[in-house]
C-alpha cells in the first residue's frame, strides 16, 4: 500500500535534453547521454522510496533511429552499460524490469542482456521499472490493431467484443496501469509518440531542467504538483 493515497501509482518520464545539457558545457552529445544515465539512478531510488509501483522511462524512440549512426551507437553502448551495472542493483532492491518497444530492432547482444535481466527480476515485487526502447506509440497501437484483426479473421474473436479494455490488453503495456503522472524535462511541450493511448488521463508536468540535471528533489516537486491537481476524468 502507498504511504499516501495520492502518490501516483505509475509515473512516466520523457527524459529529454541530454544533447542541450552537453552543448551548454561544450561537450559532445554522448556526454549528455552518459550524464542522463546517472540521473536515472536517483529517480529510480526516489520512486521506490515514495512507493510508486511503476516507473516508465522513455529512453529511445522509434524515431531516434534516424539520428546519426555514431549517436545511436553511443546510446546503445550506454544502454548496455546501464543494464550490466543495474542488473545486480535491481535484484537487490527487489525491482522488476520490463521493456516496451520494438525490441527486435535492438542489437542482438543488448536484447539478450535485456531479456536475461527481465527473466531474472520477473518475480520482484517492490516496484516495476519499464524501459521504453525503440518505442513508438503509433507502432504499438498499429500492432495491437493487427493482432486483433488477425484473431477476427481467424474466427477466434468476435469483432463485437472489441472494446477499450480488449484493445488495451493487446498493447505491450497490458497489465500495467495507465500512468497517473507524465513528466517531460527540458521544457518541450509535446508527446513525441510516447504512450498515446495510455496517457489519456495522465497529469502532465513539464520541467524546464534538462534530464541530466533532474534530481531526487525534482521528482518530489513533480509529485507535489501532481498532488495539487484535481483529477476529474470527465466527471464533476
Ligand atoms: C534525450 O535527450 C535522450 C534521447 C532522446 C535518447 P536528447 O538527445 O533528445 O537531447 P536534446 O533534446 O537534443 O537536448
Ligand atoms: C523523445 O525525445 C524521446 C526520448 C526522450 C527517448 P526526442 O528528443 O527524441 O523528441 P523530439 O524529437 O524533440 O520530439
Ligand atoms: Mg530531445
Amino acid at each position: 500500500m502507498h504511504p499516501f493515497p495520492t502518490i501516483p501509482r505509475h509515473i512516466a518520464i520523457i527524459m529529454d535534453g541530454n544533447g542541450r545539457w552537453a552543448k551548454e558545457r561544450g561537450l559532445p552529445r554522448r556526454e549528455g547521454h552518459r550524464a542522463g544515465a546517472e540521473a536515472v539512478r536517483e529517480v529510480l531510488d526516489a520512486c521506490k522510496e515514495l512507493g510508486v509501483d511503476y516507473l516508465t522511462l522513455y529512453a529511445f524512440s522509434s524515431e531516434n533511429w534516424s539520428r546519426p549512426e555514431a549517436e545511436v551507437q553511443a546510446l546503445m553502448t550506454l544502454l548496455d552499460r546501464f543494464l550490466r551495472e543495474k542488473a545486480k542493483d535491481l535484484d537487490q532492491k527487489n525491482i522488476r524490469l520490463q521493456a516496451i518497444g520494438q525490441l527486435d530492432r535492438l542489437p542482438a547482444k543488448t536484447r539478450a542482456l535485456l531479456d536475461s535481466i527481465i527473466a531474472r527480476t520477473a518475480g520482484h515485487t517492490a516496484m516495476t521499472l519499464v524501459l521504453a526502447l525503440s518505442y513508438g506509440a503509433r507502432e504499438e497501437i498499429v500492432s495491437a490493431a493487427r493482432s486483433i484483426a488477425t484473431e477476427a479473421a481467424a474466427g477466434t474473436l468476435d469483432p463485437n467484443e472489441v472494446d477499450a479494455a480488449l484493445f488495451a490488453s493487446h498493447l505491450q503495456t497490458a497489465g500495467i496501469p495507465d500512468p497517473d503522472l507524465l513528466v517531460r524535462t527540458s521544457g518541450e511541450m509535446r508527446l513525441s509518440n510516447f504512450l498515446l493511448w495510455q496517457i489519456s488521463y495522465a497529469e502532465i508536468v513539464i520541467v524546464k531542467k534538462n534530464w541530466p540535471d533532474f534530481r531526487h528533489g525534482d521528482l518530489l516537486a513533480a509529485v507535489a504538483e501532481y498532488q495539487h491537481r484535481h483529477r476529474r476524468f470527465g466527471a464533476l
